[in-house]
């Protein structure tokens, strides 16, 4: 599996959002090197805690955000986070019950970085071309 390259085609341009996602991809990159060096199950279960709690927290900045300006794609992207939430818990209660077998590894770390990538460069790019304008002109928000 491939790490993820921060590019800039990822940047979405907003400094607290594109922080929060290199720190996301950072945490899962850091995930696919334990894997290679054979210490992916020792190290899964802390990771998918602090990404879950992580995760949890940049989506509700970002509906945050949404709601704010009152964005008008904001029901769809509130069901992507949702739906990310509810399947990455199924990873982790997975691993609760049946302990950390390779395939569950690559398994929630496949699925993972597709779902980022993904939602990265389409969902929150487009949230972000109506946000910024409108970011611009709030002085709450940090730059
Ligand atoms: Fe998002
Ligand atoms: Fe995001």
């Amino acid at each position: 599996m491939a790490y993820i390259k921060w590019t800039k085609t990822l940047a979405v341009n907003v400094k607290e959002l594109d922080t929060q996602h290199r720190n996301i991809i950072r945490a899962a990159n850091e995930m696919l090197e334990a894997m290679s060096q054979g210490k992916g199950h020792k190290k899964y279960y802390s990771l998918i805690k602090h990404l879950e709690t992580y995760i949890d927290e940049h989506f509700t900045l970002e509906e945050t955000y949404m709601t704010r300006y009152g964005y008008k794609d904001f029901d769809d992207h509130k069901k992507e986070h949702e739906a990310f939430k509810v399947e990455f818990s199924k990873f982790r209660k997975q691993f609760e019950e049946e302990g950390s077998t390779t395939r569950l590894v690559i398994k929630t770390m496949s699925w993972m970085h597709e779902w980022l990538l993904d939602h990265v460069l389409s969902t929150d790019q487009k949230m972000v071309d109506f946000l910024k304008p409108e970011m611009k002109k709030d002085p709450r928000v940090k730059r």
